[in-house]
């Protein structure tokens, strides 16, 4: 018996044989870019803790919402950052708030982008929270209706896919019936099925200056120790209406990534978040790591996990590796 008996080195002699029997290959199909827009013209603020990554007006919005498309990456994802935060967070539902007029904006010049938006009244409360807050507590119910409106808001104004991200119960309903009784019927909805309340949304609270006043959000946001919870949020929320379903973040939860996407048969969308990005940009920073190849790696390894779609500040970049 010639000893070794298996060399599966075979399979990795050279290029062209790699190339045969990879089994997950990463696309910019796979990516969506976020964008955080404010209010002014001309602007384009950098966010310290993620390198590369900016708040910028509707009219360098535009810039980079066509620049996207350049690169072949079929989504955005917008975030608002409002002049004015009140504790109903009524910037969020005004139809001529900054990211509806981003919508409208980003829709006439670049039509073929597909436009989503976060659904969430966080950045537009001035206590941080997601929901209607009366004392301690953060109102559930209430708070459905103010959703509704602003993913209705933005389904007016041309946004392809509203993603709710507020973890409030009964959210995709109170969304899909809105949207419905409107006749937008065509709005698609990628809720934030499993989302975990987690540490690496740091550098986010800070570009969207949304960190809460008081408290935590363990109320709402899931315990990262629990992975059944995560399939019974997913379950729900496919019952409710939602045609695609995201687990956030992604690299500490690439188990909840491939559980969901072995239980359902609805598109599964990763939210690869600023935490993740940040450490991989400061280890890069410090040469510690090759950060082009760290941040391919990641990417790829999201993708293997089970996600179609990955939410990424990394998108840009990949798409100019992916398509040299
Ligand atoms: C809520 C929202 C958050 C993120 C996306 N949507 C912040 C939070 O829940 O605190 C975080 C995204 C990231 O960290 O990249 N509107």
């Amino acid at each position: 018996m010639p000893f070794p008996i298996h060399r599966p080195r075979r399979l990795r002699k050279n290029q062209a044989i790699l190339r045969m029997v990879r089994e997950t290959t990463l696309s910019s199909d796979d990516l969506i870019h976020p964008i955080f827009v404010c209010e002014g013209k001309g602007k384009r603020e950098p966010i310290s803790s993620m390198p590369g990554v900016f708040r910028q007006s509707i009219d360098k919005a535009v810039a980079d919402a066509r620049e996207t498309h350049r690169l072949h990456i079929p989504a955005i994802i917008l975030f608002g950052i409002p002049d004015q935060k009140d504790s109903r967070g009524s910037e969020a539902y005004n139809p001529d708030g900054v990211v509806q007029r981003a919508i409208r904006e980003i829709k006439s010049a670049v039509p073929e982008m597909v436009v989503i938006t976060d659904v969430c009244i966080d950045e537009y409360t001035d206590h941080g929270h997601c929901g209607l807050v009366e004392g301690n507590e953060i109102l559930n119910d209430a708070t459905l209706e103010l959703l509704a409106k602003m993913a209705l808001t933005h389904a007016e104004v041309g946004a392809d896919i509203v993603a709710p991200s507020d973890m409030m119960d009964g959210r995709v309903k109170a969304i899909r019936e809105a949207l419905d009784e409107t006749s937008h019927t065509d709005t698609i909805i990628m809720s934030y099925a499993a989302k975990y309340a987690s540490a690496f949304y740091g550098p986010f609270r800070e570009a969207a200056d949304s960190t809460p006043q008081f408290g935590d959000r363990k109320s709402y946001q899931m315990d990262p120790a629990n992975g059944n919870e995560a399939l019974k949020e997913v379950w729900e929320d496919i019952e409710e209406g939602a045609d695609i379903v995201m687990v956030k973040p992604a690299l500490a939860y690439l188990d909840i990534i491939r559980r969901v996407r072995e239980e359902c048969t609805v598109p599964v969308a990763a939210y690869n978040v600023s935490g993740e990005y940040s450490m991989l940009k400061a280890a890069a920073e410090k040469d510690w790591i090759d950060g082009s190849r760290v941040m391919m790696e990641i990417l790829l390894s999201i993708k293997r996990a089970g996600a179609k779609m990955i939410l990424t500040y990394s998108a840009q970049e990949a798409a100019k590796i992916l398509n040299p």
